[in-house]
């Protein structure tokens, strides 16, 4: 399992020096709702995601464990059709795609793991959702990011042309939580070559990147992106506070001493998220750039009345900004589905999705 240096992305959060921001209003919502050219023409001065795309959820510890089951989560049909019909409308899958490619050129990825994700892709789109699609644990990259330069960007290249065809509501997102060896001058330039090789097969597909040490939101300061490239979304993850949202996670070090955090919703607790969501739109705006909080949520040896509060509020709070979100995740540690009962969690969902 991650998250070995977890705890270093909160240190050096907090060493970036920041004032306090408060904005009050809403984002403009960059990604409002038109229908768009998306996958044909070229770029358009202010594109639009294809589709709107607001609430979404992880389809996490499936396909990027060393095998998928590896885990204990396999895909199946019917979670796309669950996701869809309780009012979901992104699926965000994450690969590691660097498990199922040979380790010498052409690095090609395996032909049977590229039909699964083909699978995988299609029944997102059949069930009406945006799917992204992601470089996830890719470990010898960030330990070694030059030594892996090569072999990442070829699999980008095989993911780009295999996907060429498919809808405007596929979308790339280059590498999860960039940390490590991957510092953030090293991933800026890595990025620059990725999206490059993208877009010689796939000019005008949404790409999702975030920055480094972990896409923390405090770490979007260190981000630097292709000027002229305007269907970019930047993506940052939000697991603040980290002894609440990881208490008791077997990867993270140290996380067991933080067992019984509570989050009860106090005045400055709430502060503290909504400074840092107020931190992240600022940033948007000043780089005028779409954001997207491509992960968020609190692990399920928290209690539940308090993950409840603060999955509710995180997500809220995202929205009155104009932020769409993609819970983590869907039915492992942190989920909302139980697949033994073949139910929801409901307190979970309707912090999500509220009734109407
Ligand atoms: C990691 C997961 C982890 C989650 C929360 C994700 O980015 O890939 O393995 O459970 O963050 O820590």
């Amino acid at each position: 399992m991650p998250g070995e240096e977890r705890l270093t992305r909160r240190a050096s959060a907090a060493a970036i020096c920041w004032s306090t921001i408060f904005l009050g209003g809403a984002l403009t919502a960059m990604l409002l709702l038109s229908p768009s050219e998306l996958g044909t023409g070229q770029p358009q001065v202010a594109p639009k995601i294809p589709r709107p795309m607001w609430r979404g959820v992880n389809l996490g510890n499936a396909l990027e464990a060393p095998y998928e089951g590896a885990w204990g989560v396999i895909l199946r049909e019917e979670y796309f059709r669950l996701i869809r019909e309780v009012g979901f409308d992104t699926v965000r899958i994450p690969i590691r795609w660097s498990a199922h490619a040979e380790a010498t050129p052409p690095y090609a990825i395996d032909e049977r793991f590229f039909r699964r994700v083909d699978w995988a892709i299609d029944q997102a789109l059949k069930h009406g959702l945006t799917a992204i699609i992601n470089v996830h644990h890719y470990d010898e990259l960030v330990a070694d990011p030059e030594g892996h330069r090569e072999r990442f960007l070829a699999l980008w290249d095989q993911i780009a042309r295999r996907y060429v065809d498919r809808p405007g509501t596929l979308l790339f997102e280059l590498l999860n939580e960039p940390h490590n060896r991957l510092t953030a001058p090293l991933w800026n330039q890595l990025l620059a070559q990725a999206l490059r090789v993208v877009r010689q097969t796939n000019p005008t597909r949404w790409v999702v990147i975030g920055p480094a040490d972990w896409n923390h939101v405090r770490s979007l300061p260190t981000l630097e992106l292709p000027k002229d490239d305007p269907y970019i979304l930047v993506t940052f993850h939000y697991y603040e506070p980290f002894p609440f949202t990881h208490q008791g996670a077997a990867w993270v070090p140290g996380s067991m001493a933080w067992l019984g955090t509570k989050w009860e919703g106090r005045q400055e607790e709430k502060q503290a998220i909504e400074r840092d969501l107020d931190f992240a739109v600022l940033w948007a705006q000043q780089h005028d750039r779409p954001l997207f909080l491509g992960e968020f949520g609190a692990y399920s040896r928290a209690d539940l009345p308090s993950r409840v509060r603060w999955t509710e509020f995180v997500a809220r709070q995202a929205e009155a900004r104009g932020i769409p979100w993609c819970y983590w995740e869907f039915c492992s540690g942190f989920g909302i589905y139980d697949p033994r009962a073949q139910r929801w969690r409901e307190e979970l969902l309707r912090a999500l999705i509220p009734l109407p």
